[in-house]
């Protein structure tokens, strides 16, 4: 088993889980493994995070894919919700309080904040990452941050694919 480090500094924290998910998925060819691996180190690495997750793009639509949390709906149309939004945006989305974003998705009623990240594969959308937390105002600057160079690796994992 893969041991999971923790620490208190964040940005160093992000660094080393960076690291880890690099080391995870430049040998392995199997993007089911290597995104279902991803998804459970970010889930079991940041603290306060309770739905890790990968929405994968088939045409304007993002279909669930390899995931940590609770069951999350299965396909979201491009335009809705956060996930949805962030489809046809491209850029990175942070809801600091999901009940003031109008026409969130509530998979889990629970979820307070969340934020999400477009992926990309030879510059095209390839689909999204999303985290949800029960805290309001989970995602600061430094996760974002964090995130973004995670997204690079996955972006260049999917690149050399
Ligand atoms: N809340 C998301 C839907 C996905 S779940 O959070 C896992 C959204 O509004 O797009």
């Amino acid at each position: 088993m893969y041991k999971i480090d923790t620490e208190q500094d964040v940005a160093q924290n992000y660094r080393r889980l960076n690291a880890t998910i690099r080391a995870h998925t430049e040998d392995e060819p199997d993007l089911v493994a290597n995104l279902a691996n991803i998804a459970s180190f970010i889930y079991c690495t940041l603290p306060d995070v309770s739905w890790v997750g990968f929405y994968l793009r088939q045409n304007d639509v993002l279909v669930l894919g390899p995931f940590m949390g609770k069951p999350a709906c299965t396909r979201i149309p491009f335009g809705k919700g956060v996930c949805g939004h962030v489809a046809q945006t491209l850029e990175v989305c942070v809801v600091p309080n999901v009940h003031e974003f109008e026409g969130h998705i509530a998979c889990d009623s629970a979820t307070n904040s969340e934020v999400v990240l477009p992926i990309f594969r030879h510059g095209e959308l390839f689909g999204v990452l999303d985290l949800d937390s029960e805290s309001y105002d989970r995602f600061q600057a430094e996760d974002v941050e964090g995130l973004i160079q995670i997204v690079k690796t996955i972006n260049n994992y999917l690149d050399e694919m």
